[in-house]
């Protein structure tokens, strides 16, 4: 069954993500060829690949941020069945429960970790602005709630002890944390996770790996990950694909990866110094 918005009421597949053929071109310049992935519901699925392989711009695809010309992006949301994201803009994608963190930090600086977090919290809130100026019941019980779901993602991401910390102070791996946890706010199905280990240190990259397992197991929640570290990727991730000049050169779970002589070539083979940061 079909209603106007193209949604369908049941979810008749194991799988999340379904994106097939997904083609994405700037002028002369094609980030994604004919991009197919699967993400089963629950994973945490890895993209990898040199710079400039496609990896973000797959994200911004998935996310709405990016129109691609041709193929197909079918997210099998828990909540609102089955969804073509294609031209659907950015905060459309993130209602029906699609998150992300971005590859260079974006926070609001001047705002404390406590308020940063609310701001995705009360982003996937119902009361419109005539609510909020008549100090309506429902929405003091929403400000009650999103304080509650605020300090519980704040526990959860172990900065309860930073909560009234400016973002521009708090320490690189913290701020990594911070975002990580106002994705979460808007109570996504699938978490996108553009390099969050990027910049951090080796400790901070180890307690990075274990947030997101925490995440995945503790919430459920499915998560989307690029990361350039390779021991990270490969102890996180249950499969992982490959991107290569905008096209998909393997993908397989890490010991299937390690091994692939195509994968060796294009990207293992180069150190963790030579490649990109
Ligand atoms: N908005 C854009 N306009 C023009 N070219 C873009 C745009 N976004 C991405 N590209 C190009 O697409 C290619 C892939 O980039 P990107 O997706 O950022 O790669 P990665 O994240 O794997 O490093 C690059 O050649 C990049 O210049
Ligand atoms: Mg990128």
């Amino acid at each position: 069954m079909s209603d106007a918005t193209g949604t369908t009421a049941s979810v008749a597949t194991d799988n999340i993500f379904d994106v097939q053929n997904v083609t994405m071109r700037f002028g002369g310049v094609t980030s994604l060829n004919n991009v197919s992935l699967q993400q089963r519901r629950g994973e945490i699925l890895a993209v990898i690949g040199p710079n400039g392989a496609g990896k973000t711009s797959l994200f911004n695809c998935l996310t709405g941020v990016y129109h691609p010309q041709e193929g197909i992006i079918n997210f099998h949301a828990a909540k609102h069945g089955t969804v073509n994201l294609v031209g659907k803009p950015p905060h459309r994608v993130n209602h029906m429960g699609v998150a992300r963190t971005f590859q260079t930090s974006r926070m609001f600086n001047a705002l404390t970790t406590f308020e940063n977090i609310k701001i995705g919290v009360e982003s996937g809130q119902k009361t419109g602005p005539i609510g909020a100026m008549l100090h309506s019941p429902r929405m003091r019980r929403e400000e009650r709630e999103s304080d509650h779901r605020t300090l519980d993602l704040l526990e959860l991401v172990g900065l309860t002890h930073r909560l009234n910390t400016m973002a521009d102070s708090l320490p690189y791996g913290d701020r990594r944390r911070l975002e990580i946890a106002r994705a979460l706010g808007t109570n996504p199905e699938v978490l996108l996770l553009d390099e969050p280990a990027a910049g951090t240190n080796p400790s901070e990259k180890l307690a990075l790996a274990e947030l997101i397992r925490t995440i995945n197991k503790e919430t459920g929640t499915s998560i989307l990950l690029i990361e350039h570290d390779m021991r990270l990727v490969m102890s996180l991730a249950e499969r992982i694909y490959v991107l290569n000049f905008g096209e998909v050169i393997a993908s397989g779970a890490p010991a299937e990866i390690q091994q692939n002589p195509e994968v060796v070539a294009a990207y293992l083979g180069v150190t963790e110094d030579e490649g990109d940061v």
